[in-house]
């Protein structure tokens, strides 16, 4: 059973500065949402309750927003605002926090290192603290990836088809596909060219992950842009036990790049109770109008 989340949060964020020059890209929020309690209620609805964030310099505002600030709970309860009051309660009682530091941004293997003391000798989930995963169906989707792991008990990746231009942005999985979304990997390539690519199959920012990964890491070196990368110690991994992937039945977005951003926005926006109709009606106005700019 996996009990335990770790949320990488601690990167620098270079390809969204200026904004992230002194806040964390993971705090940028979504319609009026941070990105990363997206990810946390990801976690929390698949029932996980233990969840590790690893965090850096600038990264303190992610910690105070998981924090509770009871003024401001008590200024809310004074003026009867109710739904802004539970908009900050975000957690439910039984979930618990935690927090380390990577003092320096080695990459995201090096983060997921940092977690070994905390998760000690079991399975657990890895959520990307800058991407958020929209799930079709109701199960969240690091629960899809849990429940291939409950039955074949060893690593799995999310997975999610890109289109060719992009695959060069993303670590590619080479395999056999065993049913409709689940794959047996048999290679992985962090960002391949084009021709390099063994598939169109990209993992996307959601794994679980054995206590293995962490002796892995220790025997990984420096890889592309002179980071540990997660997907190389998941390859030593591959030498001696079996990978699997899961074609998510999702979509990813991923807030560490402006496009994604703007485009996650919109789609939120347009389904976000408060605004979406005069939103939507302001959109449509643009698109029609648009010839006239
Ligand atoms: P990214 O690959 O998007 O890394 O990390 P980044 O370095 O922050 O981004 P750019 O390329 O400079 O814009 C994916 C997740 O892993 C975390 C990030 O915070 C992000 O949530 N991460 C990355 C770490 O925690 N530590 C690192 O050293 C690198």
């Amino acid at each position: 059973m996996i009990r335990k989340a770790v949320i990488p949060a601690a990167g620098y964020g270079t390809r969204f500065l200026p904004a992230t020059k002194s806040q964390p890209k993971e705090m940028l929020p979504v319609v009026d949402t941070p990105t990363i309690e997206y990810v946390v209620r990801e976690a929390i609805d698949a029932g996980i309750r233990d969840i590790l964030m690893i965090i850096g310099r600038g990264k303190r505002s992610i910690e105070e927003h998981f924090g509770r600030n009871v003024e401001l709970e008590d200024q809310l309860i004074a003026k009867q605002k109710t739904a802004e009051l539970e908009s900050i309660r975000t957690l439910p009682d039984d979930v618990r926090i935690h927090f380390v530091w990577q003092n320096e941004q080695n990459g995201l293997g090096d983060a997921i290192s940092h977690a070994r003391d905390h998760v000690g000798n079991e399975p657990f989930a890895v959520l990307l603290g800058d991407t958020i995963v929209e799930s079709f169906e109701e199960r969240p989707i690091i629960r899809q990836i849990m429940d291939v792991y409950q039955e074949h008990q060893e690593v799995v990746l999310a997975l999610e088809e890109v289109d060719p231009q992009h695959v060069s942005s993303y670590g590619i999985v080479g395999g056999e596909p065993i049913d409709e979304r689940t794959w047996r990997i048999d290679r992985m390539i962090e960002k391949p060219t084009l021709s390099e690519a063994p598939s169109r199959l990209a993992v996307a920012s959601r794994y679980v992950l054995p206590p293995e990964i962490f002796q892995a890491l220790d025997m990984t070196t420096p890889g592309k842009g002179g980071e540990i990368q997660l997907t190389d110690a998941i390859r030593i991994l591959l030498a001696d036990r079996s990978i699997y992937g899961y074609r998510i039945n999702g979509v990813r977005h991923d807030i560490g790049n402006k496009l994604d951003f703007l485009k996650t926005s919109v789609l939120f926006g347009l389904k976000h109770g408060d605004i979406s109709d005069e939103f939507r009606g302001w959109l449509v106005d643009l698109v029609a109008g648009w010839g006239e700019r």
